[in-house]
């Protein structure tokens, strides 16, 4: 897709996107913490999108510079063609990052990865001294799992292995995770597949167990993250 395309598409999204007014209050928040020569990890998921945009309308008004460090391909096309310069974990360290997330405990404990970004998204987020997480007050639970499954990116040659495990560990309910209006599973970024796990309990140690799983590749569980909520 060029540049003018993924914008073509970007705005059209946002008029999909739900709770948008809120959201965009919220990253307007965000923008205030920009500075100039700022390296900042960049979130995936329709929040993360807006933010870039209020980022892009600050970067241009006061004529500072950022570099971005996107987690997706889909918010790196949006940084490129809003004309901000894009870098990697392998080359610069994020001073700081953002992202959105599915749901929010009162721990500020995290379940991401409906966009099946998490693998990126914790990369970057570990990467971090500190993460501000965007969010409108439809993602606060009491409890993590309370709407959403735990996502769990997994090398397709491991599901079978990794399924057998996931109910050794109390998983109630797994789905291959499958593309909308299409045949056949969803494929992330780094070719794997995604299983949805509804548990009836998520323990603290639940994210380590499951990255210990031969075959997983990451969760969308983060526990004990630095991380500051910025909501509505
Ligand atoms: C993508 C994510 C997103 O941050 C999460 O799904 C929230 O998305 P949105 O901002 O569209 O509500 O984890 O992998």
């Amino acid at each position: 897709m060029d540049w003018h395309n993924s914008i073509a598409a970007n705005v059209q999204w946002t008029g999909l996107i739900s709770n948008l007014e809120k959201k965009q209050r919220v990253t307007e928040k965000l923008a205030e913490q920009v500075g100039n020569g700022d390296v900042i990890g960049v979130g995936s998921g329709s929040t993360s999108f807006l933010a870039v945009q209020a980022i892009s309308e600050k970067i241009k008004q006061q004529g500072i510079e950022i570099t971005a460090i996107p987690t997706s391909k889909e918010v790196s096309q949006t940084c490129a063609a809003l004309g901000i310069p894009v870098t990697s974990l392998m080359n610069k360290r994020p001073d700081w990052a953002f992202d959105g997330a599915d749901e929010v405990d009162p721990d500020y404990n995290l379940i991401k990865g409906r966009g099946g970004a998490m693998f990126a998204e914790k990369l970057v987020m570990a990467s971090a001294d500190k993460s501000y997480i965007l969010v409108d007050e439809s993602k606060f639970v009491s409890r993590l799992g309370e709407k959403f499954p735990v996502p769990v990116e997994v090398d397709p040659r491991a599901v079978n292995l990794v399924e057998i495990r996931l109910y050794e560990l109390g998983a109630a309910n797994i789905k291959l995770r499958s593309a909308a209006g299409k045949d056949g599973p969803v494929i992330t970024e780094a070719g794997n597949f995604i299983l949805d796990v509804r548990f009836q309990t998520i323990q603290e140690s639940l994210e380590k167990e499951l990255s210990a799983i031969p075959g997983v590749i990451e969760t969308g569980l983060f526990i004990h993250y630095p991380v500051e909520v910025i909501s509505l």
